[in-house]
């Protein structure tokens, strides 16, 4: 959600302002309304800050003069207390000497009783916001100790709820403080200059060396170095790290957006999710599980917690789940989870998963499960983030940095994980290698045939050309295309700004149908010909139940897969693989089909209005 980027080197010319502002541009696909700098410079700390995008705080720095100076903060917010104003951007400023900034990502749940407090003292406040109660606490706090680290570590503990902080004091002209509850903060080490920010995005063009922050720490900066204490002022080291993201694979390489990108890296995503997971005997070894085999036999129940895109890979899990390892698995949304007093205990495994490991209701409802007494999994694509440092173990996605809002190579990059997750379950629980062996060779074949189908997509591209004007677009589809549908909707209300809902095929009857009028665009998700249960014929009959009302088909189906051709306006095909596995290459076109449509309006793909990249709130 908001982005943050702090730094510390040598006084070189505009060195510090260029590093934050590359850094606030990294940032952006986080989400923001506003953004702001602080620099540290004399006898003051002065800066700009506003509204919109970042080209608008460009031409208000521009406007003024800015000091050679060492150490800069800066920010984008995403509003949550007040709206997305000049006076509301951060950084805010704390006490009336124009000393000190203070940026933050998160909420201060106290804010109220502590800004009631304030304003009794006189205090006179210039926005809405919660962080700047947290500004004024500071820049008191230094009055006292004439340190910024201790008047940060003071305030700290009077805060209740999730917060990253950075601030500068300019009687400290050569540092930047930072402090993390419940939010991300990275390190950045570089030579003789350091670097703060929400991820490693911001610093990635200057230093691969990394230090991960525990969960209530502060880490100061210098140019020369790093101390990291615990917010009861225990010292502590941090744990250092190298970031294997290179600064290429946060920009666009090439193509016109982001998510374009990362729909086109999906192959690599899903390769690079498998790799290593087996020995050389083709036994799956999942290094960072933290769950022992005994501990996994003595699982009864999985419940799977995660939001959006995330839940629907959730979705798909249980089908393959459930089919191979015969453990009864739950899905739920992690929000609906959280405050509905579950049913679990030591014996249920509670599976979170999360690209960003950092989305608010996930984490709560991970931590109410340990509350609960239930172990817990992440599925996660972010290193070192929130939600697998407080599971008991974690099986990272692969899936590389992704920047689009939209979420794409991450979703098939969970299903990959989930897939691999219930093979270990069947392998520790069933003892049975071989059916593992086989799933996972036809795993490997996947990204090859994702490769294939996005060489075919161009009549997709041109169905979404013609249907710029429509207004609402249908989705169906049965057991693992049931979650496909979902998404391929969710894609299209995110990108398109159009009204799009994904149904279960086989409910269609019992109410929805009532929407087919002539006309009406409905994408079907077949199942494969050789699907259990004579699902796929039931799927043709639902094509020509609706064909028949006047809907204009769209149907994805197999190669080979003739029986639909009759009922079809169009037919997408998509290369053969097995029944559970189909979803890494039935959702490709919908996606393609959402970005295509977006772009035909002539919105913005990368960054949809109103919404943000982690969802760091509740
Ligand atoms: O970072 P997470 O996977 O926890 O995010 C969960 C959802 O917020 C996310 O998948 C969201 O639905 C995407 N915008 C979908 O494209």
């Amino acid at each position: 959600m908001c982005g943050i980027v702090g730094y510390v080197g040598p006084n070189s010319s505009g060195r510090a302002l260029e590093v934050v502002m590359d850094g606030l541009t990294r940032l952006e696909y986080r989400g923001y309304d506003s953004a702001g700098v602080a620099l540290v410079g004399g006898s003051e700390v002065v800066g700009a800050k506003r509204a919109g995008k970042l080209s608008n705080l460009t031409k208000a720095l521009a406007e003024q003069p800015l000091p050679e100076t060492t150490t800069a903060i800066g920010h984008t917010r995403w509003a949550t207390h007040g709206g997305p104003t000049d006076e509301n951007a951060h950084p805010h400023r704390g006490g009336t000497d124009r000393k000190l900034a203070l940026v933050h990502n998160g909420i201060i749940e106290n804010f109220h009783s502590l800004r009631k407090q304030l304003i009794a003292d006189g205090v006179v406040f210039s926005s809405e916001t919660d962080t700047e109660v947290v500004a004024h606490l500071v820049s008191r706090a230094f009055a006292g100790t004439g340190d910024l680290t201790a008047a940060m570590r003071e305030v700290v503990n009077t805060l209740h709820g999730a917060f990253t902080l950075l601030a500068v004091h300019s009687d400290q002209p050569d540092v930047v403080v930072g402090a993390r509850r419940n939010s991300p903060l990275v390190v950045g080490l570089g030579e003789g200059e350091n670097f703060l920010g929400s991820d490693v995005a911001a610093f990635i063009g200057y230093t691969r060396r990394a230090l991960e922050l525990g969960q209530d720490q502060i880490v100061t900066i210098t140019p020369e170095g790093y101390t990291v204490i615990d917010f009861d002022g225990t010292p502590s080291d941090g744990k250092a790290y190298e970031v294997t993201w290179d600064a290429a694979a946060a920009e666009k390489g090439g193509f016109d957006t982001f998510m374009e990108k990362e729909i086109h890296e999906q192959p690599h995503a899903v390769a690079d999710t498998l790799l290593g997971r087996t020995d050389e005997t083709g036994l799956l070894v999942l290094d960072e599980m933290g769950l022992t085999e005994e501990d996994l036999r003595a699982i009864d129940k999985m419940v799977i917690v995660a939001c959006g895109t995330a839940a629907y890979a959730g979705m798909v899990a249980k089908y393959a789940i459930e089919r191979w390892a015969r453990i009864p698995v739950e899905v739920e949304l992690a929000h609906e989870f959280r405050y509905r007093d579950p049913v679990i205990d030591e014996k249920t495994l509670v599976v979170s998963i999360s690209q960003s490991g950092e989305t608010m209701d996930t984490l709560m409802a991970v931590r109410h499960a340990k509350e609960l007494g239930a172990r817990t999994i992440s599925i996660c694509n972010t290193h070192g983030s929130t939600i697998p440092r407080e599971s008991d173990g974690v099986l990272y996605t692969h899936a590389g940095p992704e920047i689009a809002v939209a979420s794409t190579k991450a979703f098939l990059a969970q299903i990959t994980a989930s897939y691999i997750l219930g093979l270990y379950l069947v392998q520790v629980r069933r003892d049975q290698r071989e059916g593992v062996a086989e799933v996972m060779s036809e795993l490997q074949r996947i990204p090859e045939k994702i490769q294939e189908l996005l060489g075919s997509m161009d009549r997709v591209k041109e169905i979404a050309r013609f249907m710029a004007d429509t207004r609402a677009v249908l989705f169906l589809g049965r057991h693992v295309g049931f979650p496909v549908a979902m998404e391929g909707a969710l894609k299209l209300k995110e990108l398109a700004y159009i009204h799009a809902e994904g149904f279960a095929a086989g409910e269609l009857k019992h109410g929805p149908i009532a929407l087919i009028e002539p006309g009406q665009p409905v994408f079907v998700v077949v199942p494969s010909p050789d699907s259990e249960h004579g699902l796929h014929g039931k799927v043709v009959s639902n094509i020509q139940e609706i064909r028949a009302r006047g809907a204009r088909t769209l149907v994805i189906a197999e190669e080979g897969d003739e029986d639909v051709e009759p009922f079809a306006d169009e037919v997408i095909r998509v290369p053969r693989t097995s029944a559970l596995l189909a979803p890494l290459l039935t959702v490709v076109p919908l996606q393609v089909f959402a970005l295509e449509l977006s772009t035909a309006k002539g919105l913005d793909v990368d960054q949809p209005r109103n919404l943000a990249k982690s969802v760091t709130v509740e």
